[in-house]
């Protein structure tokens, strides 16, 4: 029995440590942000709907296609989705995948059909490969969990507490990343390349085992290490390059780009929420278009 509407929801994420090296088999770590959502209303139009080819190209159609081959039915021309997101998209933060997640969820609702963790997560990274080429899983399933996750590619994942009693603060440099152009780039440096994404590694490796003994100067400390190999991969970008050292300057233990990069959004970890404000506000002045800060 299909419904009047059906809804769907879903939460963003960050990257701690470990984008890129991700691609190559290393370990990363990501957050799920709950402060930040996409929800979509997903309703049928019984006429021809005129759509963009944007539309048509973009992860939204996508994920409606994904979902409607899945259950059987050819209606999808026919669905409209309104997608309401708080997520800045391109910035790192899993936009895309949360939007496929939320619309997923919605025509499943629509069609009044049990949708599992497993289909679920199978058809949004379906619909991410087609609209945005070849990811590694880790914003799908990232923005699926509630709990903050290690992830590796064709390996799998564990839920990791992070009890840290520290608070994270997140700055969107207000350039728009492009993970694709980023990752495609890694790949081209060759054996020089796979040299600095094994030290990333190294330093995921070390965040997490670190993460226990609770030492925020020394999870700074490879958070600053981690940056600079971004850097010297090439993905960084002049204006992550400052918002790190305004943080650093500001008083954090540690800052660092996260996600695809060449844009996008920095992250700087922090001992207690004045510190947090002061860094977010600094970062502010200093170029950020918007930050947020969350506990960690
Ligand atoms: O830009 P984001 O948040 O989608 O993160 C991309 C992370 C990469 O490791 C660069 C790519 C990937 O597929 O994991």
């Amino acid at each position: 029995m299909k419904k009047t509407v059906g809804v769907g929801k879903s939460h963003s994420k960050i990257i701690l440590m470990g984008e890129h090296a991700v691609v190559y088999g290393y370990p990363a770590l990501a957050i799920p942000l709950h402060q930040l959502e996409v929800t979509c209303q997903m309703t049928y139009m019984d006429m021809d709907v005129l759509w963009s080819m944007e539309y048509l190209e973009g992860v939204v159609s996508e994920a409606i296609r994904s979902a409607c081959a899945y259950l059987g039915t050819y209606d999808w021309l026919n669905l409209v989705a309104e997608v309401r997101s708080s997520i800045p998209e391109q910035c790192g933060m899993g936009s895309s995948a949360a939007v496929a997640i939320a619309v997923i969820r919605a025509v499943f609702d629509y069609y009044d059909r049990e949708l599992t963790a497993d289909v679920l997560e199978d058809l949004v990274n379906q619909a991410e490969k087609v609209a945005h080429g070849n990811p590694s899983g880790l914003d799908a399933k990232t923005c699926l969990s509630d709990e903050p996750i290690v992830f590796r590619k064709e390996v799998g994942f564990e839920t990791l507490p992070v009890e840290l009693g520290a608070y994270l603060v997140i700055a969107d440099t207000g350039l728009k990343g492009q993970t694709s152009q980023a990752v495609a780039q890694v790949a081209s440096l060759g054996q020089e390349g796979q040299v600095l994404l094994s030290q990333l590694g190294d330093l995921s490796e070390a965040f997490i085992a670190g993460l226990a003994q609770v030492d925020l100067s020394a999870l700074g400390g490879l958070m600053i290490q981690a940056h600079a190999l971004l850097r010297q991969l090439g993905v960084s970008c002049l204006e992550a390059d400052h918002l790190v050292a305004v943080a650093q300057e500001a008083g954090a233990c540690g800052a660092k780009m996260s996600g695809g990069g060449l844009g996008g959004c920095v992250i700087a970890l922090t001992d207690t929420e004045v510190a947090a404000q002061a860094i977010s506000q600094k970062l502010r002045e200093e170029g950020a278009v918007n930050t947020w800060i969350e506990r960690l």
